[in-house]
């Protein structure tokens, strides 16, 4: 039994210390695999860890390798309750003296994935500090030799080059640091001061700013609410003036907060001109215009490729059918409950990878592929939305292919509920909410009652 265990058990590099590859490595672990976890960072927690630190990046993020993985800015506060939150086994927990809000704050989710890691004992297969480079085939093309990975990383310290094989390689690098920037007439000749949400930390750099915000999402919206305390006037651009009514109501509220439609052209002395011929002349742009799929490490021969932010082929979001399951994916799906998503990608690379489980053959996972993509663009869907999922059922069938336990309901209702308080509640949503019955029910759940709240550690009975 233990040397059957063995026979299957593979060398495995994980990119990422994020929420994606600390439960890729518990999982690898579980399943018998030896784990190695690459982190850049002197510490886990990916986005969610918070670095003030921005004056050495470009303000508009352009370089190949950012000096600055994290996006998140000093007042960011999660968008969905705690209680959606955690991984399927390890609940998200109110705990004494930490942020005990329903919607903490980012550092208060960077503590939870400090405590998944001393819970499962990660930090021991966690090479900090260590930037990976380079990710190429070894015997790439050489008949009968099974796939194996050279991984080349460096220590950021000594700038010691150390370099690997392994047989496998989990990419686990997040999604939200290198910027998307729209192309604009005259963005190039604006000598003022142009940035995207990727470099903002605070408000006061801005005070009595005229500042244009680019991009009528969570960053664009979040940023212009706080904006509002110190900037003369806020020029929120959107691509559609049909907003929410919660956006609305903050719009109607702030006199110094104004709608205004996608911008035309950028002008050498400081006008914005927006497509319906209005202008303001501006002191700043912050382009709050999402992020992209970056893998400058990754050399797959060109069998994967970035192709308008759609990463692909990969089955499921998850496997490019000629190199899987030995490359494989995490974290790339957007607009889902992440973690317990994360958890199941995790959970079916590790059961491939000791041979519990094997994928569908080549033809048919390019044909389902091909059938997704079809259906995306028979639906008008563009292509830089192919990984964006908002869909619950799909979570469900993902998790079907290993028995991964569905969604919880109470984990649907709450975050549906999250978001239509969002939408009718921009500014308060996350301190004033009407859900307490499906809060009480949640607590009822194995999720939050399978382990004892007091063998957790630090914890506070759940109130
Ligand atoms: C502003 C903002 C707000 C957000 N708010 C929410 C929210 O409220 N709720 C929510 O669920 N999600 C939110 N997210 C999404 C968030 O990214 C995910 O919750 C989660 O962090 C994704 O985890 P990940 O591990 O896939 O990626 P990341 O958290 O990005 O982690 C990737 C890790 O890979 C490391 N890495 C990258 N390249 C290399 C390399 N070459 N070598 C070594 N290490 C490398 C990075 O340093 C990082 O530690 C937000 C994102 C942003 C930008
Ligand atoms: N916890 C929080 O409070 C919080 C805060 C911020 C961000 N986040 C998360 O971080 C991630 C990124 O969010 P994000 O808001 O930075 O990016 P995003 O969701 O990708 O939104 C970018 C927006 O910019 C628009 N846009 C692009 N080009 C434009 C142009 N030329 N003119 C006007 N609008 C333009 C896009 O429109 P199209 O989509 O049509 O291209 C889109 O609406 C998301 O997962 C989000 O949930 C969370």
């Amino acid at each position: 039994m233990v040397s059957e265990r063995k026979k299957c058990s593979k060398h495995v590099g994980v990119i990422g210390a994020g929420p994606s590859g600390l439960v890729a490595a518990r999982e690898l672990r579980e399943e018998g695999h030896s784990v190695v976890v690459f982190e850049q960072s002197h510490e886990v927690g990916g986005q969610w860890l918070y670095n003030p630190n921005v004056e050495n990046e470009d303000p508009l993020g352009k370089d190949t390798f950012l000096k600055v993985h994290s996006s998140m800015y000093a007042s960011l506060r999660l968008t969905s309750p705690r209680e959606i939150m955690g991984f399927t086994d390890f609940p998200f927990l109110v705990k004494k003296g930490r942020d005990t809000r329903r919607f903490p704050g980012h550092r208060e989710l960077l503590l939870y994935l400090k405590d998944f890691c001393e819970w499962f004992g990660l930090r021991e297969v966690i090479r900090f500090n260590t930037r990976v480079e380079y990710v190429g085939m070894l015997d790439y093309g050489e008949f009968g030799k099974d796939l194996r990975w050279v991984v080349r990383s460096k220590e950021k310290r000594c700038e010691k080059v150390v370099e690997e094989v392994f047989d496998a390689v989990v990419v686990a690098t997040g999604q939200y640091s290198h910027p998307r920037l729209p192309s604009i007439r005259g963005m190039e000749a604006w000598k003022r001061k142009q940035m995207h949400s990727h470099v903002y930390r605070v408000p006061e750099p801005f005070r009595n700013e005229v500042v244009v915000v680019i991009g009528n999402s969570l960053s664009g919206q979040d940023i212009s609410m706080e904006l509002v305390d110190v900037a003369k006037h806020i020029y929120l651009s959107a691509k559609s003036l049909e907003i929410s009514e919660g956006l609305s109501k903050v719009i109607s509220k702030h006199q110094n907060l104004h709608l205004c439609p996608q911008i035309n052209s950028l002008h050498e002395d400081g006008r914005v001109l927006f497509v319906d011929g209005t202008w303001v002349i501006a002191d700043t742009i912050i382009y709050c215009t999402g992020y992209s799929y970056s893998f400058p490490f990754l050399d797959t021969k060109e069998i994967v490729v970035v192709d308008d932010d759609r990463v692909g082929p990969l089955y499921e979001h998850t496997f490019p059918p000629s190199l899987a399951p030995s490359l494989s994916y995490v974290g790339i799906p957007r607009k889902l409950i992440g973690f317990p998503f994360f958890e199941s990608q995790a959970k079916w690379i590790a059961q491939l990878l000791s041979g519990k489980r094997t994928l569908p053959p080549w033809d048919d996972m390019m044909k389902s592929i091909k059938e997704f993509y079809q259906s995306r663009d028979a639906d008008g869907v563009p292509k830089h939305y192919t990984h964006d999922i908002a869909n619950f059922e799909y979570c469900d069938k993902y998790g079907d292919h290993i028995g991964f336990p569905h969604l919880e309901e109470w984990r649907k209702e709450l975050c549906r509920s999250a978001l239509r308080n969002a939408d009718a509640n921009l500014e308060t949503y996350r301190d004033s909410y009407d859900d307490l019955e499906l809060l009480q029910e949640a607590h009822k759940s194995p999720h939050f009652t399978q382990l004892e709240p007091k063998s957790l550690p630090l914890s506070d009975p759940i109130n």
